[in-house]
């Protein structure tokens, strides 16, 4: 888990944010505008990422093509925020990211945060982090969202949700995007039952998981790969989960799957016809539910 004391890295939070800053600068056209991700980084990073070179040349220094999962993770915003913007329309005013870190929605979009509370949930390091990094960054945020401080292995997050505004009568999305994988089945499945008993009727729960299925040897490298890479910051990946067995843990705890889609699905949605060829190439699973009613 994320470790306090290191203000230059904190965790996959941060290598997330610097991905997307990278990507927002970089790639045309970007599948989420989130040049606010580049306010967030420090010093050192924000350099990096604003410099085209080094995005360019990332395979041939570290050895490892970034794309594959960066566009895994982007492309899941995406999916996410665009169910917020769906939701919103259709009046709901709640929005709970769950495994936050430095998710930029909230700081980016006063057009529809003036209508809309975000409550992010993260570890109270990586929050207390982006507090600051908020507060040095050269623009005003949109909207704060209200930060919801939990460890999701060892901490409730019903009792940290309880201790917010949040409304468990009104219709919400809640957002739970590129986290899963570092967390133990048994935090994830307590989360899940603590949360829908939380949700109305109507809401709607956007989220990715790994998933296990057959690799090719060319995925299982990769994997490996990276999975030495996040365990060098501090969070290994922990669950892996099969299609089925995910789909019954959420009809288990009480919701009903409205769409179950491949990290394939992903690419055809977003990832069409782009020139340089980036799609999400790391095995994964996104879900759309509603609590059942
Ligand atoms: C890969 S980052 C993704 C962040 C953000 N959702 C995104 O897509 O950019 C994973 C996030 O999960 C959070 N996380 C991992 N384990 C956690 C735990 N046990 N409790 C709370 N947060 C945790 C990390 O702090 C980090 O912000």
């Amino acid at each position: 888990m994320a470790k306090t004391g290191n203000a230059e890295s904190l965790g996959t939070a941060e290598g997330a944010v610097l991905g997307r800053a990278s990507h927002a600068l970089h790639a045309d056209p970007p599948i989420l505008d989130d040049t606010w991700a580049v306010l967030l980084l420090g010093p050192e990073s924000q350099a990096r990422a604003r410099d085209p070179e080094y995005s360019a040349n990332a395979i041939e220094r570290e050895g490892f093509d970034p794309g594959p999962v960066f566009a895994l993770n982007v492309g899941s915003l995406r999916y996410a925020e665009d169910e917020v913007e769906r939701a919103v329309r259709d009046g709901v005013d709640q929005y709970v990211i769950l495994g936050a870190g430095f998710d930029t929605f909230a700081l980016r979009r006063g057009d529809l945060c003036d209508r809309l509370r975000v409550y992010e949930v993260d570890h109270p390091d990586v929050q207390a982090l982006k507090r600051e990094r908020i507060a040095l960054a050269d623009a005003t945020p949109d909207v704060m969202p209200t930060f919801v401080p939990i460890d999701f292995e060892t901490t409730s997050l019903g009792e940290g949700l309880e201790a917010t505004a949040f409304e468990p009568k009104r219709r919400c999305v809640v957002s739970w995007m590129n986290t899963i994988p570092y967390l133990t089945e048994s935090a994830t499945e307590a989360s899940l039952r603590e949360l829908v008993a939380r949700m109305a009727p109507a809401s709607r729960l956007v989220l990715n998981y790994a998933c296990d299925v057959p690799f090719t040897d060319e995925q299982l490298g990769y994997l490996k790969t990276l999975q030495g890479m996040v365990k060098q910051s501090g969070e290994p990946l922990r669950s892996r989960w099969k299609p089925e067995a995910f789909e019954a843990l959420l009809d288990d705890v009480g919701f009903s799957i409205i769409e179950h889609l491949t990290e394939q699905d992903l690419s055809r949605r977003y990832f069409e016809g782009r020139a340089d060829g980036l799609k999400p190439g790391v095995p994964a699973r996104l879900i759309t539910a509603a609590p059942r009613s």
